[in-house]
């Protein structure tokens, strides 16, 4: 696990019942993994709420006469270089919502009782309203935050990056935080970098974003895939990683028509159970994805899924992980990563009640990845027979072998003269491992 986040101070004040009494203290664990320490004064601190009450008009009037003197210490922060951040609670925000931010502009939230755990969430949005990155407050290397490396040695394949930034706020993970708000390059941009790549010799992009089909270039990822498509020499086009939220049916459809656009979509379901999903955030249940990869199936018939899984988030019980199991099984994956879930401070989920053992982590994860194995050499075995186009891209561990990629992604090894190298060549597979193919040039190699 990282290291704990530093020290911030929280300031509650509470007014009224003991309802609210009992809610300021859920407010405090929820923040709690965020680094923030309850602190008995305003005076100083990164973070004042105001757990209101709404019983009598006067009560009300009292908050917005607390605001105004909270008012002037968050200048005075503000003019010392440091912040304040100043959310309203309880049930004035419930009441007055988003108006008491009008009435005191110095406002950053108003969260309502309901919302509690969306706290973190609303935070770092406010943060972000304010120009502010939350990156220090994460160890800067994550496993889960990178992308695939940006640039690869002179190549025929090359990843572009068009999209930054996620606004998905998945309850375990800290990407919303660390790269901030959902950002995509002009369409224009792109176009040069990717001409300016083919010239190279590139062959294949993979267009990279943590959110990638999210891209809100005109036209969106499907537009800038036609656009990308018409480029001379750039023979194949790939996109990772998608949201199954923002799987439009412009994208959808694209599959079935831009022959560039290559039959491999990394599509992450994290989980299959909707409880489980519901507490991720994640925005899909598990029939409303199987409901999708069928659409994209019937746009794609011979379309290869891939998937990321997380097994052991807080609440998972036996009977959550078989519905994982479950939809991995009615899905039918090509490849995926599979994760134990891991408590990242700063996150909601790493307040949630219900956090599942190590043991019992390891023990669903070896049966998930099992499963996954299998699936993967099943279909790396359907390939043999078949005939599949390949682009070499490099000499192969064995003199005079070359590994080229299929169009699902499959590493293929194959005897082949290294001026092959950069062309996309018919292969006839003939056998198959747990990562790779192999095969022969399928016809008289010019
Ligand atoms: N624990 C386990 N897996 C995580 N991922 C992201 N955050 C976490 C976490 N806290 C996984 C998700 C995501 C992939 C990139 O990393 O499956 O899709
Ligand atoms: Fe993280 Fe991806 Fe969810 Fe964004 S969509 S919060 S990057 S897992």
């Amino acid at each position: 696990m990282s290291a704990t986040a530093p020290e911030k101070r929280l300031y509650i004040k509470t007014y009224g019942c003991q309802m609210n009494v009992y809610d300021s203290e859920r407010m405090a664990d929820v923040l709690a993994p965020l680094g923030y320490g309850v602190t008995d004064s305003p005076e100083g601190a990164d973070l004042v709420v105001l757990n209101t009450c709404h019983i009598r008009e006067k009560a009300t009037e009292k908050v917005y006469s607390e605001l105004g003197q909270i008012k002037r210490m968050k200048a005075a922060r503000a003019e010392a270089g440091g912040a304040m951040t100043i959310a309203v609670a309880g049930c004035v925000a419930q009441a007055e919502g988003e108006e008491i931010m009008r009435r005191q502009p110095a406002v950053d939230l108003v969260v309502g009782p309901q919302a509690y755990h969306q706290l973190p969430e609303l935070i770092a949005r406010a943060h972000r309203a304010r120009g502010e990155r939350l990156a220090a407050d994460f160890a800067p290397e994550d496993k889960f935050d990178a992308l695939p490396a940006e640039r690869r040695p002179e190549g025929v394949t090359a990843f572009l990056t068009v999209q930054e930034g996620c606004d998905k706020f998945c309850t375990f993970c800290v990407v919303p935080y660390t790269r901030g708000e959902e950002w995509s390059r002009p369409v224009e941009a792109i176009v040069a970098e990717a001409e300016a790549l083919a010239a190279k010799g590139v062959r294949e992009v993979t267009l990279l974003g943590q959110n990638v089909n999210a891209y809100a270039g005109e036209g969106g990822l499907a537009g800038l895939v036609r656009r990308l498509a018409k480029i001379r020499g750039l023979d194949r086009i790939r996109y990772t990683t998608s949201h199954p939220r923002d799987m439009d049916e412009a994208l959808i459809a694209a599959h079935g028509e831009v022959e560039a656009l290559m039959p491999y979509l990394h599509l992450p379901v994290q989980a299959g159970s909707d409880k489980v999903l519901k507490a991720m955030n994640r925005a899909h249940t598990a029939e409303s994805y199987l409901r999708l990869v069928e659409k994209i199936r019937a746009a794609r018939p011979d379309i290869a899924l891939s998937g990321d899984f997380i097994v052991g988030f807080p609440g998972e019980r036996d009977a959550d992980f078989e519905a994982t199991l479950a939809l991995v099984r009615e899905v039918g994956y090509a490849s995926a990563f599979s994760f134990k879930y891991s408590r990242r401070p700063g996150t909601p989920a790493a307040a949630m009640p219900g956090q599942v053992a190590d043991e019992v982590k390891a023990e669903r994860l070896a049966r998930l990845q099992a499963l996954l194995d299998e699936q993967q050499r099943a279909f790396n075995a359907a390939q043999a027979g078949r005939t599949l186009p390949v682009l070499f891209e490099k000499p192969g561990r064995h003199p005079g072998q070359l590994v080229g990629r299929s169009p699902y992604l499959q590493s293929v090894h194959v005897e082949a003269p290294e001026r092959l190298i950069g062309q996309i060549v018919p292969v006839a597979i003939e056998a198959s491992a747990k990562n790779s193919l192999s095969g022969q040039v399928a016809m008289a190699a010019a």
